[in-house]
């Protein structure tokens, strides 16, 4: 770590205290505050605007720049030359896979598909109009009962081979998910298909018809997992790190997060865009609904724009919209009026002031609900999808954490509450 410091002088403490200054490959520097706990002062930051939690070598977000890297690859080059399972790869391992550690990656992957038969009783207890969140976040964790034992997260090949199952499983359950809602039967994963070709078929094809799956929207599907596959220290990210902190089975440790994503300020915008734009209903309500989320006094807000990091365009925004025109052109609904909505939406959200002095521009959920509708998965079904593309992030920064040396996370707080006083019966 380099030899910066920062100076800093607090009313009530004589001495000026020196803390370290720590310089990353990129980004903002660091002050290391961990001494400041022996002076009688915490650092004060709800909501974490301003704190690095960790370090890591997996994701660098520039939000002014509206760049995103992984393991230092542009998300555009991935997204155009990359596909899911390989970005699954370079976010657990560091690098692009060779051909033969891709197939052999792509062979695990494959072989861990399968769920045990028990889960699929376990769904059977869910209401069919659970939502899908609910039931994949119960499923996930449920995972941890069939895998509990054979699991030393200190060894490095249990918790690869856990990062393996889960990212491998997911798909699995998301499909799960989905045909327990409607009374379908499972489908099984086939071997000879791609992550998202398989995912598509266990989702719409039946026991009863040959597997139909189109490339085009398994592409599509295959693309949008890749863009959701990992985002820095998002609130779900840090949600399976803090719990990954405590030694808990990673299996749960992803269940958190999941719970996490959840919030329609998090991974539940994509499904909360869509409500907002079946709200809209009509290019000529979208003024009203401009003003109601610039209203101080209204609730509303526009769901898919603004980001705590990004203060530009979120790259896999701009991505995501190409995608929507390639995927409503093949299923020739170029003119869904959901799309030409968000579209007015988008351009006139961006000439208005009060968006531009704040900096909001659409973000990853903006688009992608268009795209999982034209495709046919049901709203309730979007943020099951955001889970499942970001489980390889997430179990990466899990092993990376576990890789290294890290100590419980334990925050502390302002006080504000009553000082000591006795009981009086
Ligand atoms: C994701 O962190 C990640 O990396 C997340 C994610 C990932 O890949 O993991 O990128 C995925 O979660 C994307 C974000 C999805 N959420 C939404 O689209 C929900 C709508 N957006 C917001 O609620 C909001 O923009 C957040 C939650 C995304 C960011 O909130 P911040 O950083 O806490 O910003 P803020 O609430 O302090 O807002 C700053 C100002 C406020 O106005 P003022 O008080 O300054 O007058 O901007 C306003 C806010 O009222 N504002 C909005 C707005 N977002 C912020 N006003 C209207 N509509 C919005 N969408």
């Amino acid at each position: 770590m380099s030899e910066k410091k920062a100076q800093l002088t607090i009313d009530g403490i004589d001495e000026t205290i020196e803390l370290p200054v720590y310089e990353g490959s990129t980004g903002p520097n660091v002050v290391d505050v961990r001494s400041l706990v022996g002076k009688g002062v915490f650092t004060y930051d709800p909501g974490f605007v301003s704190t690095a939690a960790c370090d890591s070598d997996i994701t660098y977000i520039d939000g002014a720049a509206g760049i995103l890297l992984h393991r230092g690859y542009p998300i555009e080059q991935l997204a155009e030359k990359s596909n899911f399972l390989e970005t699954c790869y370079l976010l657990l391992n560091g690098e692009l896979p060779n051909q033969q550690e891709f197939d052999e990656f792509e062979n695990s992957i494959r072989y861990h598909t399968m769920v045990d038969e028990g889960i699929r009783l376990f769904f059977r207890g869910f209401p069919r109009d659970a939502h899908p969140m609910a039931m994949l976040c119960s499923a996930v964790a449920a995972l941890s009962a069939f895998y509990h034992d054979s699991l030393d997260i200190d060894n490095p090949e249990h918790r690869m081979l856990a990062a393996h199952r889960v990212i491998a499983k997911m798909p699995t359950l998301a499909a799960m998910c989905y045909k327990h809602g409607i009374g379908q039967p499972f489908m099984y994963p086939q071997n000879e298909m791609g992550l998202a070709e398989n995912f598509l078929h266990m989702m719409f094809d039946t026991p009863c018809e040959a597997p139909s799956v189109s490339p085009t929207l398994a592409k599509a599907m295959d693309t949008l997992f890749l863009l959701h596959a990992d985002h820095e220290q998002n609130a779900s990210t840090s949600t399976v790190r803090l719990a990954g902190s405590t030694g808990a089975n990673p299996y749960a440790c992803i269940a958190s997060g999941i719970a996490a994503l959840w919030g329609p300020a998090h991974g539940g915008a994509n499904e909360a865009v869509l409500k907002m734009l079946d709200q809209i209903g009509d290019e000529s309500r979208i003024e009203e609904f401009i003003a109601k989320a610039k209203d101080k006094n209204d609730p509303f807000r526009l769901m898919g724009f603004g980001h705590r990091v990004y203060k530009n365009y979120d790259p896999r925004a701009t991505v995501i919209r190409g995608i929507c025109d390639q995927v409503l052109e093949e299923l020739g609904s170029m003119n869904d009026p959901l799309f030409r909505i968000a579209k007015k939406l988008e351009k006139i959200a961006l000439e208005d002031e009060y968006f531009n002095e704040r900096k909001l521009f659409p973000n990853v959920d903006f688009y992608s609900g268009i795209i999982l509708k034209a495709i046919g998965i049901p709203t309730s079904l979007f943020t099951v999808i955001f889970a499942t593309g970001r489980t390889p992030g997430w179990i990466a920064h899990w092993n990376e954490m576990l890789s290294g040396s890290y100590r419980i996370g334990r925050p502390r707080q302002l006080y504000k509450g009553h000082t000591r006083r006795d009981y009086k019966s």
